[in-house]
């Protein structure tokens, strides 16, 4: 990775900096991860939402490919002439193959914070979101781990807080559900060094249930503490208890919600509760039919490790309404069977013609964990990603609630 964002500044060295840089990390984040590569796909930078957010995050600094990192300086000062945050988001999924190697010596974290630093003043960033799935806990497949890289990661993050540019910008972490994994693969029990450094960690609760899954299960939920034992899985409440228990203050603690669901094929028999028309809880799915998602989805293709992965299935929020599944207005669609799981504060649609049942968050989700962020007095939320909401419906039901 650190060749890359290497190559990416090479490729732009004639960018200048502009003044209008708001470099105080904000005390209720609203944010949203802006997917750079969803640009020519019907989510350019004019339609952006601005005036809804105070942060957004370009990603993914590994994906700087001439057509994306070209983008950048645009997002930037579109972002800054609506007084929002411009930060970058550096790693995801598919980007997180070297992060082990670029913090495992003295010299590879200084050639990182060098690199970050240069980034950051080149594009006049006022923050950078590390997006590192996952330190000593394998991602996609190929990631390098070892057993120091939380520790490592830690020393990193110090050393850049020490450059006068890394003291000076919000840093912030998405992370998963449970703490960051120590030495021996179990979630670390004391996380406060990293509450020192970073500004805040934005929980990606989300893929908790999906394709992998035993069932259908929530995408997102809010609760699972409610749910049977065995369908407990993780949840917005498990994990914000698990980061605090281990030293992450809740006002360091940002939600990340989904602007999508996850499809299944679910036959009719096992779709509702016998002998009504009421959508069943966690029933069987066909995992060799897996559903193709929306027109953003991934119909199938070899992955950066050089595997092959199918259909990711996955169904964004305008998605489901070009879909059939839900009206203009965010409801089910008439013909569509509609549930929403009381203890994971989440829906399900299913359309029993084509046998597609969805998993997603509407804005009755939106309210409730928009309501939880605020009796919590969590940081705020980031949701993934800004091009997935229709008509704002999901953003403006948690900025209401919170
Ligand atoms: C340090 O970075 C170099 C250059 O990216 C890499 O080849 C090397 O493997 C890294 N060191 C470790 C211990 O990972
Ligand atoms: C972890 O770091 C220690 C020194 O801090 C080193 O001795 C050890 O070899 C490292 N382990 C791995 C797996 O890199
Ligand atoms: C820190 O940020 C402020 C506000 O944008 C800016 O004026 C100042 O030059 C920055 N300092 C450094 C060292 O980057
Ligand atoms: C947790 O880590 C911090 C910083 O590394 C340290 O100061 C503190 O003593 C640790 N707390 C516990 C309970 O071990
Ligand atoms: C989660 O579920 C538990 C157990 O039913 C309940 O006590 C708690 O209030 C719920 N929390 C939220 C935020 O819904
Ligand atoms: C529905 O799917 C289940 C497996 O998920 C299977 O056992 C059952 O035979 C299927 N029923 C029909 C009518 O296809
Ligand atoms: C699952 O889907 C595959 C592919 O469409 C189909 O061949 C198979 O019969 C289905 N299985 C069940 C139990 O319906
Ligand atoms: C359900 O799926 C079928 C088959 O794909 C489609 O023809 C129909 O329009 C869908 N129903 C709704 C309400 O969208």
């Amino acid at each position: 990775m650190l060749s890359l964002l290497v190559a990416s500044l090479a490729l732009l060295s004639s960018v200048q900096a502009t003044p209008g840089a708001i470099r105080a990390s904000v005390s209720q984040v609203a944010a949203a991860w802006y997917a750079g590569w969803h640009a020519t796909e019907g989510f350019p930078l004019s339609a952006v939402s601005w005036d809804k957010y105070n942060t957004m995050y370009y990603s993914f600094a590994i994906f700087l490919s001439s057509s994306d990192a070209s983008l950048l300086p645009q997002f930037v000062s579109d972002a800054h002439a609506n007084g929002v945050q411009a930060h970058i988001s550096i790693g995801g999924w598919t980007g997180s193959i070297y992060f082990s190697s670029n913090v495992a010596t003295a010299d590879n974290r200084t050639a990182f914070v060098k690199a970050v630093v240069n980034l950051v003043n080149q594009y006049d960033l006022d923050g950078v979101n590390f997006d590192w799935e996952f330190p000593n806990n394998q991602g996609i497949g190929c990631n390098i781990i070892s057993s120091n890289d939380t520790a490592n990661y830690l020393s990193f993050l110090q050393e850049l807080r020490e450059d006068p540019t890394g003291a000076n910008i919000t840093l912030s972490a998405a992370v998963s559900t449970s703490p960051f994994h120590d030495s021996n693969g179990n979630p670390s029990t004391n996380v406060s060094g990293f509450a020192d450094v970073f500004d805040y960690i934005a929980i990606m609760n989300y893929d908790v249930w999906g394709s992998w899954s035993s069932a259908v299960g929530p995408n997102a939920p809010l609760n699972d503490s409610c749910a049977a034992p065995s369908d407990q899985q993780g949840s917005a409440v498990s994990a914000v208890m698990a980061w605090s228990k281990a030293g992450m203050p809740v006002d360091q603690i940002v939600l990340g919600v989904p602007s999508y669901g996850h499809s299944y094929s679910v036959n009719s028999s096992d779709a509702f509760v016998p002998g009504t028309q009421m959508l069943a809880a966690y029933p069987a799915f066909n995992k060799s039919n897996q559903p193709p998602g929306d027109a953003w989805g991934d119909t199938g293709s070899v992955d950066v490790c050089g595997n092959y992965e199918g259909p990711g299935g996955t169904y964004d929020f305008w998605g489901l309404v070009d879909g059939g599944f839900l009206t203009t207005q965010g409801t089910a669609a008439p013909g569509i069977y509609y549930r929403f799981d009381m203890c994971s504060q989440t829906p399900y649609v299913y359309n029993e013609t084509s046998g597609v049942m969805v998993s997603y968050d509407d804005a009755a989700s939106f309210t409730a964990k928009g309501m939880y962020i605020k009796n919590t007095g969590l940081r705020g939320y980031a949701m993934w990603e800004a091009g997935g909401d229709y008509d704002n419906i999901l953003i403006d039901a948690i900025n209401s609630a919170v």
